[in-house]
């Protein structure tokens, strides 16, 4: 039984309020390749596997990060911290400066081939776009993940339509040694992405 435009305009709204309850780390997906170079702020990153590693993130089929994703086939997911904000105001669309589009905000690394990766991330992912689903307005893309980078900072977090920051109650012994061991990404390590994927079949525009 179909509802009325109506009725799926209230869940709609019901759903979105509900889902404010979330807690999501925030992330900038940046791209670059033949489309050209785009970023997007994204909350709806995700581990899917370690084995392979996989990442997957929904990005909605109307933005430009959405057609540039299809086209250049290769992504970085990088996790912001706390002092990283302003990254996610200004990819994320809540900055009245674009200079976002040109990656003015913030650090990045720029290799010769693959995407820019931020500097000073809680981590970085380079990925090879390896399936795309359509899912609604979104597109869920799944990424194997060729370069691992992590950085120092807390992650930082949204909730309730706001940013914030964790609140630690214990400190898990595997995150103190992980502390210790922290890199910060070099352009070396940028310019290693294997092969780019190019276009990816069932990816929509
Ligand atoms: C905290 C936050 C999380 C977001 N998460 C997503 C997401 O997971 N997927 C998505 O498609 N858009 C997400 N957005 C919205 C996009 O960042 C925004 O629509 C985009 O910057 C607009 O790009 P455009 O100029 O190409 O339309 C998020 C925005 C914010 C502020």
């Amino acid at each position: 039984m179909s509802q009325s435009p109506a009725t799926t305009e209230v869940l709609r709204e019901e759903f979105t309020a509900a889902m404010a309850g979330a807690v999501n780390g925030v992330a900038v997906l940046a791209t670059d390749g033949p489309w050209g170079r785009v970023g997007i702020t994204v909350s709806s990153v995700s581990s899917v596997s370690a084995e392979p590693p996989l990442i997957l993130v929904c990005v909605n089929r109307k933005s430009r990060a959405h057609a540039a994703l299809c086209e250049n086939g290769v992504f970085s997911v990088n996790l912001l911290t706390v002092d990283q904000k302003d990254l996610a105001q200004a990819f994320g669309g809540q900055s009245s400066s674009r200079q976002a589009y040109e990656f003015l905000v913030g650090e990045w690394i720029f290799g010769l081939s693959g995407a820019p990766v931020l500097a000073d991330a809680v981590a970085t992912f380079a990925c090879v776009l390896e399936q795309a689903h359509d899912a609604g307005s979104h597109t869920i893309f799944v990424g194997r993940v060729t370069e691992v980078s992590a950085g120092s900072g807390d992650p930082l977090l949204y909730t309730a339509r706001a940013y914030g920051r964790p609140l630690r109650w214990t400190t898990h012994p595997d995150a103190r040694s992980r502390r210790n061991t922290r890199r910060r990404p070099t352009a070396a390590r940028t310019l290693r992405t294997p092969r780019r994927g190019g276009r990816v079949a069932g990816g929509s525009q």
